[in-house]
């Protein structure tokens, strides 16, 4: 499959079945925006659960924590964004479409009109929001640019509220904004997207010990979440071309059908964050160990994961293609840990109340169980099983005249082979409980 057309076909997919939709589309679209339908917002929800219950959950030291999205002009000035968190840019003189710099191959001409291009600038991707009826520096606010600072601010609060040891990661999920000068290539450079994200505080003679831990963690939750492993590697960052606050950075590339991009990062931030906030703000962000009285400002390795890149590098690593009782089929190889509908359940027919109704008791007895279930007597069996391919869903049970005449239960369709398999109905819960795992 050709890559162009590879994203082609996933972003009409997406708008098809309903998981994701542009921005504000009646108005003509919102750039770098994206809403996400019935099956995207499942599906998107389905990886926050499953990071969560990965990293915060099931890990002993690590906590979760929610803040505000919006966030005081201090903490922009302390956390060094204010100043440091830009992107080199330039505006055509002639179409005055902006690029960023680092992005174009020839820095003279535009490369959408041909136009000649005018000075670099450095433009700061915080998004400012006048709060209140008074316009004016007193009263701008920043809608968060990274959700780290959340954890940093709150460092002082938690430890206070909790009797926390060192080491220990404090997490969380939520939106990040950031005014791209140039939002493209779907959901991989948005304005507004979710981050997930934990700062894990150590001592500093620590701090490569829980970087091993965390790097080979997160490769487990590339695998976890259904991104094929083969399309990631690491790439050791620079020191030019770290973040500001960084000394160590490992990213994870994913290979994209335009190009070997960011997917997820991995810094190890010093305890640059803590420093300057207890400077700026007065508050001491040090940490007492009370068994040994030694007091100092604890050491962060942040492992960053964006939910929109991770969400389009499942769709990537799932989308297939192949044919099937002669027909061309497009079908997504989700993990079934985060398929939007976990199992459908057809009548043979539609007209027959016999096998309805029989359809509609097994329904009832799986949502109980797998909530996310999907009843379809709609078109021939062959358009639902399409139907139910292109969302992902891992099993198909149909109900035919077996099942009511000989009780020899249902077919359960596999997804990805297409094989059907008969189990009886007493069986089935359990049969299916195995595959979902
Ligand atoms: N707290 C660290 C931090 O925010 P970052 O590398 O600036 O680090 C974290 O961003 C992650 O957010 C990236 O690894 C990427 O997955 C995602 N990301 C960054 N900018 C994005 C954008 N404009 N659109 C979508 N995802 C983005």
């Amino acid at each position: 499959m050709e890559k162009e057309n590879k994203m082609e076909k996933i972003v009409s997919l997406c708008k098809r079945r309903g998981f994701v939709f542009p921005g504000s589309e009646i108005y003509g679209g919102l750039s770098g925006t994206w809403d996400y339908g019935i099956y995207g917002a499942q599906l998107a929800h389905n990886i926050k659960d499953l990071w969560w219950e990965y990293f915060v959950k099931k890990q002993e030291d690590v906590f979760g924590i929610t803040s505000a999205t919006l966030m005081s002009e201090a903490v922009w000035k302390a956390s060094g964004h204010l100043d440091g968190f830009a992107d080199p840019m330039i505006e055509c003189k002639k179409c005055h479409h902006r690029f960023r710099t680092d992005q174009l191959e020839n820095k003279n001409k535009c490369p959408d009109c041909n136009g000649e291009l005018g000075e670099e600038k450095v433009f700061n991707l915080l998004l400012p929001v006048n709060l209140g009826s008074v316009e004016g520096n007193s009263s701008t606010a920043y809608l968060r640019g990274e959700i780290a600072q959340g954890m940093f601010v709150n460092f002082k609060n938690i430890l206070n509220t909790s009797n926390l040891k060192i080491p220990f990661g404090l997490a969380q999920i939520g939106k990040a904004y950031r005014n791209e000068i140039a939002p493209r290539d779907f959901l991989f450079r948005v304005r507004e997207f979710d981050l997930m994200e934990f700062e894990y505080f150590v001592r500093e003679n620590e701090w490569e010990n829980y970087f091993e831990r965390w790097r080979k963690e997160m490769w487990s939750w590339i695998d976890k979440v259904g991104i094929d492993k083969n399309m990631v590697h690491e790439l050791e960052v620079f020191a030019e071309d770290r973040a500001h606050y960084s000394k160590r950075t490992v990213d994870f590339e994913f290979d994209y059908p335009f190009g070997r991009k960011e997917l997820y990062g991995l810094a190890y931030r010093t305890d640059y964050d803590l420093r300057k906030h207890s400077a700026e703000s007065g508050t001491d962000m040090s940490y007492l160990d009370e068994e040994t009285k030694e007091k100092f400002i604890p050491h962060v390795i942040e492992p960053t994961f964006g939910h929109g890149r991770t969400l389009l590098a499942v769709l990537l690593s799932a989308y297939s293609e192949d044919e099937m009782n002669g027909e061309k089929r497009e079908f997504l190889r989700l993990k079934p840990e985060i398929a939007p509908v976990k199992v459908a359940v057809f009548p043979l027919l539609k007209n027959k109340p016999e096998l309805v109704k029989k359809a509609q008791e097994i329904y009832e007895k799986l949502r109980k169980e797998f909530y996310m279930v999907k009843f379809d007597d709609n078109g021939n069996i062959g358009k639902r099983y399409r139907r139910q391919d292109e969302i992902g869903t891992p099993c198909c049970i149909t109900v035919d005249f077996e099942t009511i005449e000989k009780g020899e239960g249902v077919t359960v369709r596999d997804r990805d082979t297409g094989k059907q398999e008969r189990i009886s109905e007493d069986d089935l819960l359990s049969y299916l409980k195995e595959k979902m795992i």
